[in-house]
C-alpha cells in the first residue's frame, strides 16, 4: 500500500491540477489499483519519484471522500398539498405543489418511438443491443442505427404478412436483441406489444391471445411455439420463430391454418415491401401487459406511449446528477415481460446508453456481468438475498475474515451516513473488491424493484457495492415506479417519496385498522403513469381506478415523518359473516400456521354463514412421528381421515390462535385434513405460492359443504 501521509505536502494548487487533467486521461488505471498505475507510470513516461509521489497525492485528492449534497431535504422529502387528503407530491417538480405532473421531458419526445431516436441521435450511433453467442465469447454489438433500421424491416415484415396499424400483437422470448427489435418494429407502426411469459401457463397464455384476438406472435423457440399451438385460439394465424422450428412443428401448424416464419425471413419480407411508417401518437397504445392475480384470469393492463415515457422521465429527472446516460451500460437479465425491465431498457435507449442481454440462464449471470462490466444493473431482492447469504455463509467459515468484514462494514456503514458513496477507499479494496468484481467492477447504479428488500441486505450492499443503491415502489398498473429512494437517504426499510410523475394518498381501510388520519392506509396514486385500465374489462377497472382517476393498489403504506413511504401489508381479501362480523382469513391463516401439524392451511367463509371452516394439509413429518410414538398405524391419507388426529390438530390450532389473539368469531369451527399440499400444478397457488382462493373453493366445494351441513 501507498501511505498518503504527506500528502500536504503537495498542496500546491497548479500542480493538482495539472495531474487531474493527466490522471483523468489515464482514469481507468486509478481504479484498477494503485500497483498497477505505477507501473504504468514508470512504463510508459519513465519513472521520476517526484511524479509518483505527486501521482499519489493526487490519487488522494480524487479519492478523497467527498460527500454528496442530497437534492432534497433527507427530514422532508414530499411536500403535502392543502387538502383534506394529505395528498403527498414529488420534491423533485416545482409545478407539483399546484397538482402538475411531470408527463415528459422534452416536448417532442413523448413516445417510446421518438425516445429511442433521439438517444440514437445523442449517442451519435453508439453500440445499443448487446449479446453473447457464447459463454467464452465477448459481447458483439449493434448499433443503434442497424438497430432502427432491422426493427423497421420487421415491423414492416409484420404489416406484409397482414398485420393491421395499432392490431396487439404478442411476443413469447427471453431477453434478447430480437426483443427490441421487434418492440421498436411494432412502435414504427403503432403496433401494440403484449408480452406473453412461462409463469403466466398455457391457459393463461391462450386466454390472452383470445382476449385480444392476437393474430401474430414471435417464439423464442421450438417448444414455446408448441406451448402456444396447444391451444391456439382461432384468431391465431402467424408465429414468428427466432430460433429454428421443428419440421414437425411447422406441420403441426399447418394443419391448424397457422403459418410459422423465421425472424429473418419477415425483416427480409419488411425490408423488399418497405412500408412506410404510421407511429403512434403519445396517447396511443403502447402495450397491454397481463399480470396473473389470485384470481379468476390475467388481466391487461394497458399502458400508452405517454404513461411509459412518464414513467421513465420522473425516475430520470430524480436520479439527479447520477441519471442514466450515454456511456451507460446495463445488465438485462429481468424478464421484459415486466413493465420494471422495460421500463429500465427504455430508459437506457432514452439516454442512448447501451444494453447487454445475459446469455439465457441465469446460473451464468455472474460470468455475464463479468464480461459485460454493466455501470448499470436493475435488481429484485431475490438476487441480492442471495449474494449476502453467500457472502455470510463464506464468512461463517473464519473468525477472522467475520471480524475483518465487521470492520469493513462498520467503517463504510459511518461514510455512508455521511454521504459518502465510494468504492475506492481502503475498506473497498481489501475487502470488498471481490464483491465489485462479482459486479462486473463498474457498477455506479443499481435500482432495486419488484418487492420488499430487507434493511440489513440493503445497507449491506449499499456498503459492498460502494455505488448508488436506490429502491422503487411500483406496479405495472402505474407503468413502474410509484415512489423512489434519493440518494443520500441511506435508512433502509422504506421506499422513498413519490416520483414526479405521480402523487399519493392513503385512504382508509377500517376493517384492517388502517387509518389514514394516523397516516396509515391503502395507497392510492394519481398521475401520468397511471394506466388506462383492464383491457376489455370495465368491471375490474372500475374496482381499481375511482371515479377521480385515484388508482387503488391494494398496498397499505404508512407515511414517515420526513415524507417518505413504507409499504406494510397488503389489503386483504375479506368479507363479513351474517352477524356483521368482519373476516380477514389471510390474518387467521398466519395464526393456525404456527401450529407445528398445519403445513397449510384455508380458512373459508361466506357472509350467509355465521362461522368459518378450514381446509387444512398436515405436516407430514410431525404427524408421521406423532403416529409412531403413539402407535398408530397408516398412511397420511389414512392419518387425515382418523377423528382422533381431527381432534389432535383442531385442539392444538385453537390454542394459538387463542394465543394469537383471535376473536372466538375469527376461530374456525371445524377443519378437513387434506394429504396433498397446495401447489402450482395443481392449480391451487399462484407462481408466488399464494393461495387461489376461488380455485380453493371451487376444489373443495363437496368438504367445505360438507362441514357446514354439520354445523347448522
Ligand atoms: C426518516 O424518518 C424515520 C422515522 O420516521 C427515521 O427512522 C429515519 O432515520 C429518517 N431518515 C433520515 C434520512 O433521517
Amino acid at each position: 500500500m501507498v501511505s498518503f501521509k504527506n500528502w500536504n505536502m503537495w498542496s500546491g494548487k497548479s500542480i493538482i491540477a495539472y495531474l487531474n487533467h493527466f490522471i483523468m486521461k489515464h482514469l481507468s488505471y486509478l481504479f484498477e489499483g494503485m500497483d498497477s498505475y505505477l507501473y504504468y507510470l514508470g512504463g510508459t513516461y519513465g519513472a521520476i519519484t517526484l511524479t509518483s509521489i505527486a501521482a499519489a497525492t493526487t490519487y488522494y485528492y480524487l479519492s478523497r471522500p467527498t460527500p454528496e449534497c442530497p437534492l432534497v431535504p433527507l427530514n422532508n422529502q414530499s411536500p403535502i398539498l392543502d387538502g383534506p387528503d394529505q395528498i403527498h407530491v414529488s420534491k423533485f417538480y416545482k409545478d407539483s405543489k399546484n397538482g402538475k405532473f411531470v408527463s415528459y421531458i422534452s416536448e417532442s419526445v413523448r413516445t417510446l418511438y421518438h425516445t429511442f431516436r433521439e438517444g440514437a441521435y445523442i449517442s451519435n450511433n453508439s453500440p445499443c443491443l448487446g449479446w453473447r453467442e457464447s459463454l467464452h465469447s465477448q459481447y458483439q454489438w449493434m448499433n443503434y442505427d442497424e438497430t432502427l433500421l432491422r426493427a423497421k424491416n420487421f415491423g414492416s415484415g409484420m404489416m406484409s404478412l397482414g398485420i393491421q396499424a395499432k392490431a396487439l400483437v404478442g411476443i413469447y422470448s427471453c431477453n434478447r436483441p430480437e426483443w427490441i427489435l421487434y418492440e421498436q418494429g411494432c412502435y414504427c407502426y403503432s403496433l401494440v406489444v403484449v408480452p406473453l411469459y412461462d409463469t403466466l401457463g398455457p391457459e393463461a397464455c391462450a386466454f390472452i391471445m383470445m382476449q385480444t384476438e392476437m393474430s401474430l406472435v414471435v417464439v423464442e423457440d421450438d417448444s414455446k411455439a408448441n406451448l402456444l399451438l396447444e391451444k391456439a385460439p382461432k384468431s391465431l394465424k402467424v408465429l414468428i420463430g427466432i430460433k429454428d422450428i421443428k419440421r414437425s412443428t411447422i406441420e403441426r401448424a399447418a394443419q391448424r391454418g397457422i403459418q410459422i416464419y423465421t425472424f429473418e425471413e419477415v425483416e427480409k419480407l419488411g425490408s423488399k415491401i418497405n412500408h412506410p411508417e404510421q407511429p403512434p401518437t403519445h396517447e396511443d397504445l403502447c402495450t397491454v401487459c397481463y399480470t396473473s392475480g389470485t384470481t379468476g384470469n390475467p388481466k391487461g393492463v394497458m399502458l400508452t406511449h405517454s404513461n411509459v415515457v412518464a414513467g421513465v422521465s420522473a425516475v430520470i429527472l430524480q436520479l439527479g446528477e447520477h441519471k442514466i446516460r450515454t456511456g451507460d451500460v446495463m445488465i438485462s437479465f429481468l424478464p421484459l415481460a415486466h413493465m420494471f425491465e422495460r421500463c429500465c431498457e427504455n430508459g437506457i435507449f432514452y439516454v442512448g446508453g447501451s444494453v447487454g442481454f445475459y446469455s439465457g440462464d441465469i446460473r451464468e449471470l455472474t460470468n455475464d456481468i463479468k464480461m459485460l462490466k454493466p455501470t448499470v444493473m436493475p435488481a429484485v431482492p431475490r438476487l441480492l438475498n442471495r449474494v449476502y447469504d453467500k457472502i455470510q455463509s463464506e464468512l461463517a467459515a473464519s473468525s477472522f475474515k467475520r471480524t475483518l468484514f465487521q470492520m469493513a462494514l462498520n467503517s463504510k456503514e459511518s461514510e455512508i451516513k455521511r454521504g459518502i458513496v465510494r468504492k475506492n477507499g481502503f475498506w473497498d479494496k481489501m475487502v470488498f473488491k471481490k464483491v465489485h468484481e462479482s459486479f462486473g467492477g463498474n457498477l455506479r447504479l443499481m435500482v432495486v424493484g419488484s418487492a420488499p428488500l430487507a434493511g440489513n441486505v440493503m445497507t449491506f450492499m449499499r456498503c459492498a457495492l460502494g455505488c448508488l443503491v436506490v429502491e422503487g415502489y411500483g406496479q405495472t398498473e402505474c407503468t413502474g415506479a410509484i415512489t423512489l429512494t434519493v440518494q443520500g437517504d441511506f435508512v433502509p426499510d422504506h421506499v422513498g417519496p413519490p416520483v414526479s410523475c405521480n402523487a399519493i394518498k392513503l385512504v382508509d381501510v377500517p376493517e384492517m385498522e388502517y387509518y389514514a388520519n394516523q397516516n396509515e392506509g391503502e395507497v392510492c396514486v394519481r398521475g401520468a403513469n397511471v394506466f388506462h385500465g383492464y383491457y376489455k374489462d370495465s368491471e375490474k377497472t372500475a374496482d381499481a381506478i375511482d371515479t377521480e382517476g385515484w388508482h387503488h393498489t391494494g398496498d397499505v403504506g404508512r407515511w414517515l415523518h420526513n415524507g417518505t413511504l413504507k409499504i406494510i401489508d397488503r389489503r386483504k381479501h375479506i368479507f363479513k359473516l351474517s352477524q356483521g362480523e368482519y373476516i380477514v382469513p389471510e390474518k387467521i391463516e398466519n395464526i393456525y400456521i404456527t401450529s407445528k401439524y398445519v403445513n397449510q392451511v384455508f380458512v373459508y367463509g361466506e357472509s350467509l354463514k355465521s362461522c368459518i371452516v378450514a381446509i387444512v394439509v398436515p405436516d407430514v413429518d410431525v404427524l408421521k412421528q406423532w403416529a409412531n410414538e403413539n402407535n398408530i398405524p397408516g398412511t397420511l391419507s389414512v392419518l387425515c381421515n382418523s377423528l382422533t388426529v381431527k381432534e389432535l390438530v383442531f385442539k392444538d390450532m385453537q390454542s394459538w390462535g387463542r394465543k394469537g389473539g383471535l376473536k372466538s368469531f375469527e376461530q374456525v369451527k371445524d377443519v378437513y385434513l387434506h394429504p396433498d399440499p397446495f401447489s402450482i400444478q395443481n392449480g391451487l397457488l399462484t407462481p408466488t405460492f399464494k393461495s387461489k382462493r376461488p380455485q380453493l373453493r371451487n376444489y373443495f366445494k363437496p368438504q367445505l359443504d360438507d362441514m357446514y351441513k354439520h354445523l347448522s
